[in-house]
């Protein structure tokens, strides 16, 4: 089995986003990873978007490498993990996550917040570790199944 690797990044957008430009991104980001077994979630707040994104290293990569050069948002912060042994979330060809759901499980503020805080204090100690900041996204697979999504 070709090996799995996974990303998880914290952008700005560079042009404005709506509901119509939104709802077309994730639509097309959905057809394009199923042709390619990626998986993940997207999620936008406040000019920022919050993405993961898994599936065979080679596929991660070369969507990685598209997304830096995409001008219609700037990575601010990015993680990549390319020892990932399962997907976490294998039923998801891009999850829309909205606000609600997110604040269900009282996981947004957290990650966007820790993810932000580290690009403003350059890897502060006090902001958390990469694998509690894995933790919280296998937290947010637990629920997958449930009425996330
Ligand atoms: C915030 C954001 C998230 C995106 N997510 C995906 C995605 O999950 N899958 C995908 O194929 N393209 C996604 N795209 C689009 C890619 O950046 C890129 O436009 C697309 O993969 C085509 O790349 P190419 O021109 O290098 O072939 C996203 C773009 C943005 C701005």
């Amino acid at each position: 089995m070709a090996p799995l690797a996974c990303v998880l990044y914290l952008s700005i957008e560079n042009e404005s986003f709506n509901e119509t430009s939104l709802h077309q991104l994730v639509y097309k980001a959905q057809e394009e990873n199923k042709n390619h077994g990626v998986t993940g979630f997207l999620y936008y707040k406040q000019n920022h978007f919050f993405q993961y994104v898994e599936g065979n290293q080679l596929d991660v990569n070369n969507l990685l490498n598209s997304l830096k050069k995409d001008t219609r948002h700037k990575i601010l912060e990015c993680i990549y993990d390319d020892q990932l042994h399962a997907r976490r979330f294998p039923n998801w060809n891009m999850g829309d996550l909205k606000t609600n759901q997110l604040m269900q499980i009282k996981f947004e503020d957290l990650i966007i917040e820790n993810l932000l805080y580290r690009k403003v204090r350059n890897n502060s100690p006090i902001a958390i570790e990469n694998h509690n900041l894995w933790k919280l996204i296998d937290n947010l697979a637990f629920f997958q199944n449930s009425d996330l999504q």
